[in-house]
């Protein structure tokens, strides 16, 4: 079984932070997505990786070939243009050979171990095992229709759902997927559709079924779903201090990597600092996530992430995304907190 993962797109909703970053490289709760899912992804037999990679994804193959605590089987493919998600599997068609795959795209996130799905799908041998999760909001997702435990309909986000069960970003096939991607032709917006491609299946009479998913899973698509995704994986932090924390009070989890220093604050945890930052004087937290190499100074942040390089001297933030390199001026302490996205190296006077 190998795994297929998608970090190709444009990434248009996250923008500015995907015109310098690719969207699995945006870190949360101090890892980037990438790793989350990899970390999942190393709990199963799978060892061989395919990534799709987009036209900004260098980042992504300089990093994997240089941090691979995993020890997997790294092939890159290249996507230039994201004509979607069953185009990336005729791309990775001879990097798949005749595996089966469980295919996880790039910005889903679950706490699900995929080890037992792995195990169901090797020991069934389905033509494909979807995921799928009640939902309030079918619209926005693939929508499956089910008759006990078979799929009988699929749909890419339906005017009108049959059904709220959503499609989760993680779906395990058998090779007769490549056959029907290769039998679809591309939706009205333009793309080749994953969905189309399991119907195609199910009009053919393969055996597709699914899993229905309990605990946590986000799409991390959009800014208010990337915090949300980032105050959930913050919640699991456990407390390690490698940096110093001078005349400051903690409550709850901190975590401060090594060359860190934190000098006057007040930490209402969860809350994680990056190698090397430099804090002094601020009140931190909860849900803060503070990248490599930053300074902060004089600030209230919460529910915020910082990105690496990041300077902030006297400003009251909170559901906040800073990025990489960004100085923030502001006007001291205030009491009420601003809600900013600004793009990496902006210069800010608040
Ligand atoms: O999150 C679950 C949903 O993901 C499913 O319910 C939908 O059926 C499925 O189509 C997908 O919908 P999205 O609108 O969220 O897909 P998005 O275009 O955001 O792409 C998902 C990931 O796949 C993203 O990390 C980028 C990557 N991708 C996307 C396209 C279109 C590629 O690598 N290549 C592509 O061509």
């Amino acid at each position: 079984m190998k795994a297929l993962l998608l970090c190709g797109g444009s990434g248009t909703r996250l923008r500015p932070f995907t015109h310098t970053q690719p969207k699995a490289l945006l870190p949360l709760a101090h890892q980037p997505i990438l790793f989350h899912i990899l970390n999942t992804l190393a709990a199963t037999t799978i060892r061989e990786v395919v990534i799709i990679i987009g036209p900004n994804g260098k980042p992504i193959v300089e990093l994997l070939r240089k941090t691979n605590p995993w020890g997997f089987d790294f092939t890159f493919v290249d996507q230039p243009i994201p004509l979607g998600l069953a185009h990336t599997v005729l791309l990775a068609r001879e990097a798949l050979g005749n595996a089966p795959f469980l295919m996880h795209l790039g910005d889903n996130i679950l706490d699900e171990p995929l080890r037992p799905l792995v195990n169901r799908f090797v020991c069934e041998k389905p033509d494909a095992l979807l995921l799928l999760r009640r939902v309030k909001n079918p619209r926005h997702f693939g929508v499956a229709r089910v008759d006990g435990k078979n799929v009988v309909q699929v749909e890419e986000k339906p005017r009108a759902p049959q059904s709220n069960l959503a499609l989760v970003g993680v779906y395990l096939f058998s090779p007769a997927i490549h056959q029907a991607v290769r039998a679809i032709s591309p939706s009205p917006r333009g793309e080749l559709e994953i969905t189309d491609a399991i119907q195609q299946l199910i009009t053919e009479g393969k055996d597709v079924t699914h899993h229905l998913l309990s605990g946590w899973w986000k799409d991390t698509g959009t800014v208010t779903d990337l915090l949300a995704a980032n105050q959930y994986l913050m919640k699991k932090l456990t407390p390690t201090v490698a940096g110093e924390v001078k005349k400051s009070t903690v409550k709850g989890v901190l975590r401060v990597a090594e060359g860190a220093t934190l000098k006057n604050c007040q930490v209402r945890g969860p809350v994680t600092i990056g190698a090397g930052c430099r804090i002094s004087g601020s009140t931190l937290g909860p849900y803060l996530a503070v990248g490599d190499g930053a300074e902060i100074t004089d600030c209230h942040l919460s529910h915020t992430l910082v990105f690496a390089g990041a300077q902030l001297k006297g400003a009251t933030l909170c559901n906040s995304i800073i990025g990489e390199r960004v100085r923030i001026q502001g006007q001291q302490k205030t009491a009420t907190a601003r809600s900013l996205l600004v793009g990496a190296d902006a210069v800010l006077e608040l």
